[in-house]
């Protein structure tokens, strides 16, 4: 429990220490398992601590809740208790089980049983080592630690992707988290089980919260380099791209995220995976976005297009932020990005209607003729009505293009 306690946050401290002197006044076994386990064996910060119990998981929950000031929602049928907490923070209170796919990729049944049949049911090795909070004694029985010292992912049984094949989702996540690599087995499993299109009987709705587990990791680029090279996105995405330029793709990506995180991340990854049309039924994509996603996917054509104008003032024009972000890598782009995402910062000093002329295409062109000016400091805040007003005219009368 020591290492648990010197790596927990000071609110995670308070949950345990609450968690152990219930479990040891009422004399109950309480256990914490999987994550928070795995990471403080590794000597890393955890998040969500969960508690299993194998009897007097209500009375636990009800207890702990009372004392953290929390409130508390059951699940029967996954025999679990969730407690939120005002810090947000949630705890899951479950009761050892053993769980039953009534058929591979639906949602497990479950049934209760012991401390090792509940760890039997996890998805690797590393995930199923048990802490009791108050000997401070490890069960162990899948030689979970062994893995964690070596570095490997090892499914506990030939059946494991196959009954949850958002497991192959888990394992890319982690693998590029911790850096461990596939034990060999597991691997081969899990080549047959995308063989056999397990995948597919699990809903695109789900496919698609897994997908995203893996762009909101840390290291999202890693994640997602993982799931493209072993295929596990090929029958939710369409064709994804794979290698070196793959990996390029996403690098670009991340770079764009961490110099601008208000940018739309997401798209800015999904977009360095696919290659071509996406299939995106499932992804509640809305319509603004999904156009965003066709430009960045685009985007060799649209690059070309602004190397020769005058179409690429038309593709600039309409390009979203996030787009330009990734040209601007480009120092052949640089400056033609750079100089459309200053001007759209721009605030005129005029209204539209100040030019009096008649509305159509020209005056949005000279509206923004104007704001790239004033960006590049060619004409003055004094000059801009006027320079606005000739460039209208000039596209309506033809001379501008
Ligand atoms: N689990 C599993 N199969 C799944 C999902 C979860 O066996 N498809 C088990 C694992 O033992 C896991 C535990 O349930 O450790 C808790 O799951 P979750 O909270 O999603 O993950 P953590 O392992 O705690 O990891 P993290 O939240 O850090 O990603």
């Amino acid at each position: 429990v020591k290492p648990l306690i010197e790596l927990a946050t000071e609110e995670q401290r308070r949950i345990l220490r609450a968690a152990t002197t219930i479990a040891s006044e009422s004399g109950v076994a309480a256990w914490v398992v999987g994550g928070p386990v795995r990471d403080a064996l590794l000597g890393k910060p955890f998040g969500d601590i969960d508690f299993t119990l194998e009897s007097g998981a209500a009375d636990f929950a009800a207890r702990l809740s009372a004392i953290l000031g929390g409130r508390i929602r059951q699940f029967d049928e996954f025999m679990t208790l969730r407690i939120d907490l005002p810090s947000t923070e949630t705890i899951d209170v479950a009761t050892t089980r053993a769980e039953e796919y009534p058929r591979p990729g639906a949602l497990p049944r479950v049934r209760r049983a012991g401390l090792i049949e509940d760890l039997r049911r996890r998805d690797f090795t590393i995930n199923a080592v048990a802490l009791n909070l108050v000997s401070g004694s490890i069960e162990d029985p899948f030689q979970g630690i062994a893995d964690l010292e070596r570095g490997l992912l090892r499914v506990l049984h030939e059946g494991s992707f196959r009954d949850d094949p958002t497991r192959m989702f888990r394992a890319a996540r982690l693998a590029a988290r911790l850096g461990f690599e596939l034990e060999e087995w597991t691997a081969a499993l899990m080549r047959e089980a995308l063989a056999d299109e397990a995948m597919d009987r699990v809903s695109r709705e789900r496919r698609w919260r897994e997908l995203r587990l893996a762009m909101q990791e840390e290291d999202p680029a890693g994640a997602l380099y993982e799931l493209a090279s072993r295929g596990t996105l090929d029958s939710l995405l369409g064709p994804v791209h794979r290698g070196a330029l793959l990996e390029h793709r996403l690098a670009q990506a991340a770079t764009v995220i961490a110099e601008e995180p208000e940018l739309d991340g997401e798209l800015l990854l999904l977009a360095a995976l696919v290659s071509g049309e996406p299939d995106l039924t499932g992804s509640a994509l809305n319509r603004r976005r999904i156009d965003s996603l066709r430009m960045l996917i685009d985007r060799e054509r649209v690059a070309a297009a602004i190397e020769s104008s005058p179409m690429g003032a038309r593709e600039l024009a309409s390009a979203p932020e996030e787009l330009l972000a990734l040209l601007a890598l480009d120092p052949g782009l640089q400056g033609a990005a750079n100089r459309e995402r200053s001007a759209r910062r721009i605030e005129l000093p005029f209204r539209g209607h100040e030019l009096d002329l008649p509305p159509g295409p020209h005056l949005g062109r000279a509206l923004r003729d104007t704001r790239e000016a004033l960006a590049s400091g060619t004409i003055t805040r004094e000059q801009a009505l006027s320079f606005a007003r000739s460039r209208a005219l000039e596209y309506l009368r033809g001379e501008a293009s």
